[in-house]
């Protein structure tokens, strides 16, 4: 058998013309690295400071309410909200629906700002109801 002879690869990043639905695609991978990692670190910290006493829980809550630790909550929320949109895209896609291209382009548009707008909204309403 002839060895290292040149197999066809997968289409890849580089072959893919760039549009919403590709860009939407990473995003959704992305998103859904970030809420595993990210955003479970901050959910197991929550939940071990606030079983493990007040002062535990004090440091916990200044650094949540920091400057820092509300970037970081608006970038979950950004992330969890992108990476719903994303799946139920992906759901209404695997029954087969949403694939004319216009459809498809339109949706993961809305896919993509959507979720990033109101989570700005959410946001704003935590940020001024705490002013
Ligand atoms: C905190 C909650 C969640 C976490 C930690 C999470 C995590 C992940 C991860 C790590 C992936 C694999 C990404 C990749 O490598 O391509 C993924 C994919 C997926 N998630 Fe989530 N997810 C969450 C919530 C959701 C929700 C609420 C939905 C549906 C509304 C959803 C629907 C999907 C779908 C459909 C895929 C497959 C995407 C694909 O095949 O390209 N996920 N998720």
């Amino acid at each position: 058998m002839q060895k290292n002879r040149a197999r066809p690869l997968s289409p890849h990043l580089s072959i893919w013309r760039w549009g919403p639905h590709m860009a939407m695609s990473i995003a959704n991978r992305v998103t859904g690295g970030a809420l595993s990692t990210v955003a479970a670190v901050a959910l197991v910290w929550w939940l071990v400071a606030a079983a493990s006493g007040p002062e535990a829980y004090d440091s916990f809550r200044d650094l949540a309410t920091s400057w820092f630790g509300v970037l970081v909550g608006f970038g979950l929320t950004v992330a969890m909200f992108t990476h719903t949109a994303g799946g139920l895209r992906h759901y209404v896609l695997d029954i087969g629906a949403g694939y004319e291209l216009r459809t498809n382009k339109n949706w993961a548009w809305v896919s993509l700002f959507a979720p990033t707008a109101v989570a700005v909204l959410l946001w704003a309403y935590i940020l001024l109801r705490n002013a």
